[in-house]
């Protein structure tokens, strides 16, 4: 290096607050977070667990009624700190954990996770800095199992949302405000290779509970996930030969969707009424592959692609659009891949409202529509001179 240049000055490092939120009122498995768990409480469990992760402080966040006292109790005995706020508004009560420990990044884990994996947190952390995000979480789309969720958001952005979200499930969920609205929000997501997004390894049943009991009694408290997913294999059934499963796209998935996209039916209709060229696709698809504000799925039936769906969410509205490759088109896998959407829609808070915008004559995308309970918002007698639309929507 010349003499007198300058090294680069190494990015400061953020402060990490994580936060594990726990409640002994839950409708379906009462005080679970409190039921044995490999000799400790699930909660003691899990907080042995998160040893492993660098966050500056690793608190547990509860309700103030009395019957959360136990979780307090715990929390002390293992050392960590806690604090105490509503219990319906939860995003108030992360405000008062950031109040009481200031840090630029809030990491969001939920004691229903006891499997939590303190590799995945970190990871999860990393990424969220070296993408310089406002919001990241491995659950857009979800790859690792359910019940290693985390969520990291930045303080700031946090902080905005604790000030302007009204939607009851705003509050309750802390953190829908910021990945409801990508127009806003830098958003990332975490992804595993292994695509195991279809196993259950939370708490919130009887039978999970029992589930996550077995597991722990074959690993042990410190088993890695991957390590876990070797040892106990996939419990979930995969489905039948002819039914439908969609699963997030992937960069090998570019070629075919561009041509699906330039199909001339599927020109014919489109928005634009045009093909699109190679580098324009390019650039699109690695625009969105890995933005969660973007939800880009592939059907597939019996492993073999079948058609695509991609909702871009806006504010909380998911604007769908969808195609089925030619040759597999008037066998009901549109209507099939409109029902995975809204399934796969409905497993997060993400979308509030679905929309489609379509052309008038394109009967098949109507009916598969109507089919799946989307209705017009508009006359289209009152759209003589707009062609193109026809807007339908329904609640996700
Ligand atoms: C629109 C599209 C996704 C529908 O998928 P599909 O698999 O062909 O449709 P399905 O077999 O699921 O049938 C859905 C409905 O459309 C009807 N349909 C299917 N093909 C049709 C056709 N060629 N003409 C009229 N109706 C048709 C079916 O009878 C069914 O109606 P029903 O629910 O009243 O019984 C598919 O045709 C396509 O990819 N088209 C090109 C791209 C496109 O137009 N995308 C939509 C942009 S909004």
């Amino acid at each position: 290096m010349s003499k007198g240049a300058k090294m680069p000055k190494p990015k400061p490092k953020r402060s990490v607050l994580c936060v594990v939120q726990a409640r002994t009122g839950s409708s379906r498995l009462p005080g679970k977070v409190l039921q044995d768990l490999g000799g400790v409480s699930m909660l003691e469990f899990m907080l042995l667990r998160l040893r492993g992760v660098q966050a500056d402080h690793l608190v547990v966040a509860t309700s103030a009624l009395e019957r959360d006292d136990p979780i307090e109790m715990i929390a002390r005995s293992c050392g960590i700190g806690v604090v105490r706020g509503s219990e319906q508004d939860v995003l108030s009560r992360f405000i008062v954990a950031l109040d009481q420990y200031p840090c630029e990044t809030i990491v969001r884990l939920t004691a229903d996770c006891p499997l939590t994996d303190p590799a995945i947190v970190n990871a999860a952390i990393a990424l969220h800095h070296e993408r310089g995000a406002q919001y990241t979480s491995n659950v857009l789309p979800r790859s690792f199992p359910k019940g290693l969720d985390i969520e990291v958001c930045d303080s700031t952005a946090l902080r905005t949302a604790a000030f302007l979200a009204v939607d009851p499930a705003e509050r309750e969920h802390v953190t829908p405000f910021l990945y409801r609205r990508p127009e806003h929000y830098v958003l990332a997501n975490l992804r595993s290779d292994l695509d195991a997004g279809q196993e259950r390894w939370t708490v919130d049943t009887p039978e999970d509970l029992e589930h996550v009991r077995q597991i722990v009694s074959s690993v042990g408290r410190d088993a890695s996930w991957t390590e876990i997913l070797a040892k106990i294999g996939r419990t979930v059934a995969q489905p039948g030969a002819d039914e439908l499963r969609l699963r997030a796209a992937t960069e090998a998935d570019s070629s075919l969707l561009l041509q699906w996209r330039n199909d001339p039916d599927a020109v014919r209709w489109s928005g634009n009424g045009r093909a699109i060229e190679t580098a324009e696709h390019d650039q699109w698809f690695a625009s969105v592959l890995e933005n969660p504000g973007h939800r880009l799925r592939i059907g597939e039936v019996d492993g073999r692609p079948v058609g695509f769906v991609r909702v871009d969410v806006h504010g909380g509205v998911g604007t769908v659009s969808v195609a089925v490759a030619p040759d597999q088109r008037g066998r009901g896998y549109g209507r099939d891949l409109l029902t995975a959407t809204l399934e796969d829609v409905q497993a997060d808070c993400q979308v509030v409202t679905l929309a489609a915008i379509i052309h008038r004559e394109n009967e098949a995308s109507l009916r598969a529509f109507r089919s799946v309970g989307f209705v017009p918002t508009i006359d289209p007698t009152k759209l003589a001179n707009q062609p193109h639309l026809n807007l339908v929507t329904r609640a996700a």
